[in-house]
């Protein structure tokens, strides 16, 4: 065994800082061990420094902060290159850009020059795993899992179901659709680091055999993961309204075909209703906030104070290209915002937790990955709180753990990661 040692601060969690005051981990001078991979100790250096083997050779962070790698919970690899294009609202944008853009990836050379290019950018903006949506096409799941094995990070991607209110470039059939879903959870699901979604891609594109056949998929291969978009936009809801007349609400058109579970991630959930929440929490289902999406697209504001009345599992996301942005700071900026529009103070811990553990336990992946826990994979991100002359300045200023995260949180991006490690290789400097 080959072992490694990092002195810097650490930063990690072990349950939910909103819930729980004893959560946070913090060692001001702390000591992280990796062996083989995977995390052997955290914590304080004086502590821990005398039980490595001689002679190990320890890389000297002091003065930046380790944390466990980054978790997004929803975004879409084949958007990469149509982040930041204009439309005025969800809709229109998906015709008008996101359609033509995902029709290229009927080409698996075109898919796997994209995924090189979308997994740089998750390193270079600390987040080591991700829950990915593919397109119609098989051949960009293939692309998009060799390329992420080729580098052995941990991912969660599926092709998009889609087979109708689509243009024909991009539809499946049911019975295709479910085929090569489970053709792709054969060749891919528990493959190393790689694990399958099935991927409805929303309601208003699957038809009603579409839907049944991807939840009876669901419950054959019950440890594979779900994810689609609910509630998002109003325009949205009035047309699943029209399309699925006998459903109680959008979310209940999922429900009732079982795609309802642990390890179900529903994007945005901003127009649910409090009997909607009560059934994410009842089924453990996992709420994906996309606040740069949210606020880009003219969506909506999460309810915050409503999803934790209502016990509902929440996870942040960028969303990208819907999302503004890979950076999962610049996510926790957009989101603090969006809950102070709601009458939410989002404590910079939360939003720490929720890039991390809370990405983990989403993914019910903990003791995996999200935390520092002996065994936890060696995923992790060395941050900067110098990155910047605005944030030396402004983290000069304050000695109080809180202000100094909280000021990372607004004023930080891809330039605060110094470094991303996976599986304890070095994948990314600065
Ligand atoms: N709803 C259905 N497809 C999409 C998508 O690609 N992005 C977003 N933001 N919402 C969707
Ligand atoms: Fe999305």
């Amino acid at each position: 065994t080959s072992v490694q040692a990092y002195r810097a601060s650490l930063l990690h969690f072990s349950g939910d800082p909103a819930f729980d005051e004893h959560a946070t981990r913090w060692h001001g001078d702390g000591l992280l061990i990796v062996a083989d991979g995977k995390i052997v100790a955290a914590g304080d250096y004086d502590q821990l420094i005398a039980s490595l083997p001689a002679g190990t050779e320890v890389q000297d962070y002091r003065g930046k902060i380790l944390t466990p790698g980054f978790i997004d919970t929803h975004v879409h690899y084949p958007q990469t290159d149509i982040i930041g294009s204009p439309a005025p609202g969800l809709l229109p944008w998906l015709n008008t850009y996101t359609f033509p853009a995902e029709r290229r990836f009927e080409s698996g050379e075109h898919a796997a020059e994209v995924a090189d290019f979308f997994l740089a950018e998750l390193l270079r903006n600390g987040t080591t795993t991700a829950a990915v949506y593919c397109t119609v096409h098989p051949q960009s799941v293939d692309a998009f899992f060799n390329r992420s094995s080729a580098l052995n990070l941990r991912m969660v991607a599926g092709k998009c179901l889609m087979d109708r209110n689509a243009p024909d470039f991009l539809r499946d059939t049911a019975e295709s659709g479910a085929r090569e879903s489970e053709e792709l959870i054969k060749r891919w699901h528990n493959k190393g680091r790689q694990h399958y979604a099935i991927t409805v891609r929303f309601a208003p594109t699957s038809t009603h055999a579409q839907m049944k056949l991807a939840g009876e998929l669901a419950s054959q291969y019950r440890d594979t993961y779900i994810q689609t978009h609910v509630a998002e936009n109003t325009d949205e809801v009035k047309w699943v309204k029209e399309l699925f007349p006998d459903s109680r609400s959008y979310l209940d058109v999922y429900d009732q075909y079982g795609l309802m579970r642990e390890r179900a991630l529903y994007a945005h959930c901003i127009w649910l209703d409090d009997a909607d929440r009560a059934r994410m929490a009842a089924t453990q289902s996992v709420a994906t906030v996309c606040p740069t999406s949210n606020l880009f697209l003219g969506s909506g504001l999460f309810d915050f104070a409503g999803a934790d009345r209502l016990h509902m599992p929440v996870s942040i996301a960028t969303d990208v290209g819907g999302g503004t942005s890979f950076s999962m700071l610049q996510t926790m900026n957009e989101l603090y915002k969006v809950g102070r529009m709601g009458g939410t103070h989002l404590s910079a811990q939360r939003m720490f937790y929720l890039a991390t553990l809370g990405g983990a336990r989403a993914l019910q992946l903990e003791g995996t990955i999200g935390n520092f826990a002996a065994g936890c994979d060696a995923d992790f991100i060395v941050l900067d709180p110098q990155a910047t002359p605005l944030l030396a300045r402004r983290s000069a200023t304050t000695d109080n753990l809180e202000e100094q995260l909280f000021a990372l949180a607004i004023l930080g991006d891809d330039r605060a990661i110094a470094a991303t490690y996976s599986a304890g290789k070095q994948v990314h400097q600065r």
